[in-house]
């Protein structure tokens, strides 16, 4: 037996405060009866359901808006990173981005503790579609558009599959469509053209677009449609 609130919280899904919350709102139903009492104790069988959706403690998904300053991993001894983001029960459980964006770079990432799904989304053998929004020092042109679609040439030598570049009006700013995730692949494309990045931002992970309510910094958990498009993909 333990207490509702602390059941709901265990899942990782929302915090103490959430829980009771979410709790004294009435969404909370305990074996099918609303329950409004954090500290009603439940049985560890009894089914607990949120909006009706059944709470258990199955892996994390998250959508974060990343702001600029905050680097990638889960653990760095210098930089702030994205889990200090987070209230501290998904802090303790292990989660991680599926995916990377540099230190300077902002937007969508995905964050979860679902080793395999994050393995299947990042490898390139599944070319999930990856969309930036890009400002760059120059003006975007029509033979850049065919430069990426023909697969730029990094200045190692590397080529990269084709892209997509969609100039935006005035040229200073686009939309790049990777289908692949190499080291600062669309700094390095768009410096090959000599166009540097001077800012970025991730707006799309495959299926997942990022959601414009979501203020920098800001987080929120994966909704069913969203977790089901992931698995679809
Ligand atoms: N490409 C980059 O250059 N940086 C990122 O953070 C993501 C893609």
């Amino acid at each position: 037996m333990e207490r509702l609130d602390k059941r709901l919280a265990a899942s990782g899904r929302w915090s103490r405060t959430e829980a009771k919350a979410l709790i004294k709102a009435g969404r909370v139903a305990v074996d099918g009866a609303v329950c409004r009492a954090p500290e009603q104790k439940v049985d560890d069988g009894a089914a607990v359901t949120v909006d009706g959706s059944p709470v258990d403690s199955g892996p994390v998904y998250l959508m974060l808006h990343k702001p600029a300053g905050v680097v990638s991993s889960t653990d760095d001894p210098r930089e702030a990173t994205v889990l200090s983001l987070l209230p501290e029960e998904y802090q303790k459980r292990g989660l991680f981005p599926a995916g990377r964006l540099d230190k300077d770079a902002e937007g969508l990432l995905l964050l979860t503790d679902d080793g395999p799904l994050a393995h299947r989304l990042l490898s390139p053998k599944y070319h999930v579609d990856k969309v930036y929004y890009v400002e760059v020092d120059g003006v975007l042109g029509e033979s850049d558009v065919s430069a990426l679609a023909r697969g730029a040439v990094l200045g190692d030598g590397t080529r990269c599959l084709p892209a997509g570049l969609e100039v935006l009006e005035g040229g200073r700013s686009a939309r790049v469509t990777l289908r692949e995730g190499k080291y600062h692949q669309v700094k390095r494309m768009l410096a090959s053209l000599g166009k540097p990045v001077i800012y970025l931002k991730r707006v799309a992970f495959g299926p997942l677009v990022l959601d414009p309510a979501l203020p920098k910094g800001g987080w929120r958990v994966l909704n069913l449609q969203e977790i089901e498009a992931l698995f679809r993909h």
